[in-house]
């Protein structure tokens, strides 16, 4: 094998066009994300027939910026590679058709790759000597897994949610609450002028012996108690509300990855998705795991939410066992890790 692998990447699963290239998996020389968050703001979420058109215009300009930054020609490229699920299916078809596309063109090899092991790979971009094995906790708009890693390439998935994601959940709540979109940065800002306490929200699945989770229960709850409160005549203090409700996720969410950490003796845990880029979560998680002297780590905030730099390190380790796809790979919206 060479010993400079360059590998472009697209991902276009959700409401982020993004494109980067990257050389031997960890070093990103280039990373660009353009975000349609405008767009979809006024509707509370994602709206997928605008994702898939604003994919669809901003994916040229992406690609040719990502090209740019990293200074390398499409000839230099060693394989083209895009997320192929899960996510939205027609902002998947986006970035995937235009990708198995420009790989048929340029006569590369095409790589298929896995939205959730992106994730996961984004801590090993931030941090590239951290101790296996770990548990993953991947927690974003669409996910809640949590997985034993072996090493590259080996995993194990302990437990996932049964209902909602937990970011699903900060985004439904924060909308309840009039909040905006996306509801988890918003929900966290209110929090930090709230009290933990205020209301005792439940915690679904907390005493259960599995590695599942379950939040629609608890979303449930704090609108049941909203709409109580607001019968009664009472004002709302959402900055309490935020807060507590924020607090019962990160007690689920912490109790489910130390038990699994014990319980695999694994030598570090990672975090992964958009929900930890949550702050208060972290602080919380990394104190409780520092008590059984168990590091934690999670990716730069650009890195936390969706890029296509951590899709382009995935793809330098299926490149590199020559996992590579036929050009008729299909979207899947419920690819499964
Ligand atoms: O990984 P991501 O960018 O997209 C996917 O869903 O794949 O995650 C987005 C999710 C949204 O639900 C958003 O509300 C949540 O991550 N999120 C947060 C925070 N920042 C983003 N949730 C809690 N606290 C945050 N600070
Ligand atoms: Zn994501």
């Amino acid at each position: 094998m060479k010993d400079s692998i360059k590998i472009l990447a697209v991902e276009t699963s959700c409401d982020e066009t993004a494109a980067a290239v990257s050389e031997n998996g960890l070093n990103i020389l280039s990373s660009v994300v353009a975000s349609q968050v405008d767009w979809h703001q006024k509707y509370g979420g994602v709206v997928p027939e605008i994702a898939s058109r604003k994919h669809m215009e901003f994916i040229n300009p992406v690609i040719d910026e990502a090209l740019k930054e990293a200074e390398v020609t499409l000839e230099e490229i060693d394989a083209v590679a895009a997320t192929y699920g899960p996510g939205l299916v027609g902002s998947l078809l986006v970035g995937l058709s235009y990708a198995k596309a420009m790989a048929l063109a340029l006569n590369k090899p095409f790589i298929g790759v896995n939205h959730i092991a992106g994730h996961i790979y984004a801590n090993f971009i931030s941090k590239k000597d951290i101790e296996t094995p770990v548990i993953c906790l991947t927690v974003s708009g669409g996910h809640t897994d949590l997985l034993y890693f072996k090493e590259y390439g080996e995993y194990e998935i302990l437990g996932r949610t049964q209902d909602d994601a937990a970011g699903e959940a900060f985004d439904k709540i924060a909308r309840y609450l009039g909040l905006g979109y996306p509801g988890g940065p918003l929900i966290e800002k209110r929090a930090q002028n709230g009290k933990e306490d205020a209301v005792d929200f439940p915690r679904p699945f907390l005493d259960k012996d599995n590695y599942d989770f379950s939040f629609s229960g608890l979303k449930t709850a704090v609108i049941n108690y909203i709409h109580n409160q607001k019968q009664k005549g009472n004002d709302l203090n959402i900055n309490d509300i935020a807060a507590s409700f924020q607090k019962a996720v990160i007690d689920i969410l912490t109790a489910k990855t130390l038990k699994a950490a014990l319980n695999k003796k694994v030598n570090s845990v990672i975090l992964s998705g958009g929900v930890a880029a949550n702050e208060r979560f972290r602080e919380v998680l990394k104190e409780r795991l520092a008590r059984e002297e168990i590091p934690l780590y999670y990716p730069d905030l650009k890195l936390c939410t969706d890029n296509a730099a951590m899709i382009s390190t995935v793809a330098y380790y299926q490149y590199k066992k020559g996992d590579f796809a036929d050009l008729d790979l299909n979207a899947d919206p419920n690819l499964q890790l």
